[in-house]
């Protein structure tokens, strides 16, 4: 049985075709019932018209409303319709699932905040549906990207004891029952009784893992799901989201850089050529410089600057910052946005950053005050990329990890690595849900997630 999709590509219309799915609307005249069903293969719907001659008239078709599902054969026949190529002269229409009165979603604009109530039903709407069309495409062309190029995909644990950001945003896992867990002789809880006999968290990234089989693989990647303990309620962060980590072996920050943009534009394009439909819907109902900002992503150069010139352009930018920029501190999203939105007008990969404000694993510079950091900012979006060059020599590292005062023996493969065949070695990770967000121009993080978890909700 075909799709929806695929009816609409045929080439003429003529022969029987069945079709399954969900009726967005249906419109009921003196003598002929029309039919709009959807089945998610595409944004569009096909029209059934049904008459009297058509088996189910009087029991199933002229009692159908939005929601129903429905299996209907017919002719597919041009449209004398605008904006349809084809629609389907039904000769029998059955009723597989009926809807109760209160069908939330009725053929009128819902706020997205509105929608996330629903979540069970929102993938049902215009724009959720074309959101999860373009993850599943983003997704399939991330993995192509990697095949092309050689890398191995690594499956990294979910569970894991190490932080591998060291900042400390780590959900616990425990089976223990926090009424009544076992206690030290201190009175504290007893970790060691607990599933894995020592406190487990769910990971941050996979990173230190994508190391791992970087030193064996030379070209790997991870992509799966990871969490974040942070209490940010911002419309760019989850507390669990996607991220794609590339990890590759003899690669220093400038060959990094060239990976990470020539990644991004591979994605990009290949999401604009094959969902057409979806993205021209996105630039006309979401945000009308979708299609001219990717566009511009994926022919234009990326700029490249160090955190130094960053500080300087900010500084005399005479803007009015909420947070004031100086030397040593973090950039903040709206400093971001100004520089790839205003000063730069494209994508700016910014590198070099205070040893200060990024993680132990970062590699230190010969200057002793920056790190080999790198972080690609895009419009609208600021960073959607961070990564690093990584520290491969153990001296160094067992000294970052001092400073930031994290246990060696949590660490004690990692230094490992750099005693036994370390060679000099980098990667990124790119939050994936921060990527469908730029293609489709969604606002919120939250809308471009089928199921989102952030402070005070897991529902779903
Ligand atoms: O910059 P981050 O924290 O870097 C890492 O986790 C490194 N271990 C990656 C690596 O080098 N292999 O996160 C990487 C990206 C960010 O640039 C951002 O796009 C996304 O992950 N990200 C989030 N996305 C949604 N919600 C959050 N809370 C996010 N935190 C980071
Ligand atoms: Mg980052």
């Amino acid at each position: 049985m075909d799709s929806i999709r695929e009816l609409l590509a045929r080439e003429e219309a003529g022969g029987e075709v069945t079709v399954r799915g969900w009726l967005r609307t249906a419109r009921h005249a003196k003598k002929m019932s029309f039919l709009e069903v959807n089945d998610g293969s595409c944004l569009s719907g096909l029209q059934l018209v049904a008459d009297s001659t058509c088996d189910g008239w009087e029991g199933v078709v002229r009692n159908l409303s939005t929601g129903c599902a429905i299996e209907a054969v017919g002719q597919l026949v041009d449209s004398p319709g605008q904006g349809q190529r084809y629609e389907v002269h039904a000769q029998r229409v059955e009723l597989v699932g009926g809807v109760d009165d209160d069908y939330p979603l009725q053929k009128k604009r819902h706020s997205f905040e509105f929608l996330r109530t629903i979540a069970h039903l929102r993938s049902r709407t215009n724009t959720l549906g074309a959101v999860l069309r373009v993850r599943d495409e983003a997704a399939r062309a991330i993995h192509d990207f990697f095949y092309q190029e050689g890398f191995i995909q690594l499956h990294a644990p979910v569970i894991t004891l190490s932080d591998a950001e060291g900042a400390g945003e780590m959900f616990r896992v425990s089976s223990l029952d926090p009424a009544d867990c076992p206690r030290t002789e201190a009175g504290t809880t007893d970790w060691s009784a607990d599933f894995f006999g020592a406190p487990t968290y769910l990971t941050v990234s996979g990173q230190l893992e994508a190391e791992i089989a970087a030193l064996s693989h030379r070209r790997v990647y991870t992509f799966g799901p990871t969490f974040r303990a942070e209490n940010s309620n911002t419309s760019r962060h989850l507390a669990e989201f996607w991220m794609v980590e590339p990890e590759v072996a003899f690669c220093e920050l400038n060959g990094l850089a060239a990976l990470a943009e020539e990644f991004l534009k591979s994605v990009f394009g290949r999401v604009r050529d094959r969902c057409e439909e979806d993205l021209a819907f996105f630039n006309q109902r979401i945000d009308d410089q979708v299609l001219s900002t990717l566009s511009h992503v994926i022919e234009e150069p990326f700029g490249r600057i160090t955190y130094d010139e960053a500080v300087q352009i900010l500084q005399e930018s005479g803007q009015e910052f909420d947070f004031p920029v100086e030397w040593g501190v973090d950039l903040q999203s709206e400093h971001e946005r100004f520089l790839t939105e205003e000063h730069f007008g494209r994508p700016l990969i910014v590198t070099d950053y205070p040893r200060g404000i990024k993680a132990f694993y970062m590699y230190l510079n010969d200057d002793g005050r920056t790190v080999g950091a790198m972080d690609v900012l895009v419009p609208r979006i600021g960073e959607i990329i961070g990564g690093s060059q990584r520290e491969h020599r153990l001296d160094v590292l067992r000294d970052r990890l001092a400073e930031q005062s994290l246990p060696e023996e949590h660490y004690w493969w990692y230094l490992d690595l750099r005693r036994y065949g370390s060679v000099p070695h980098a990667g990124f990770g790119l939050g994936f849900e921060r990527l469908v967000q730029f293609m489709t121009g969604m606002t919120n993080i939250r809308d471009v997630i089928p199921f989102p978890r952030v402070p005070g909700n897991a529902g779903f």
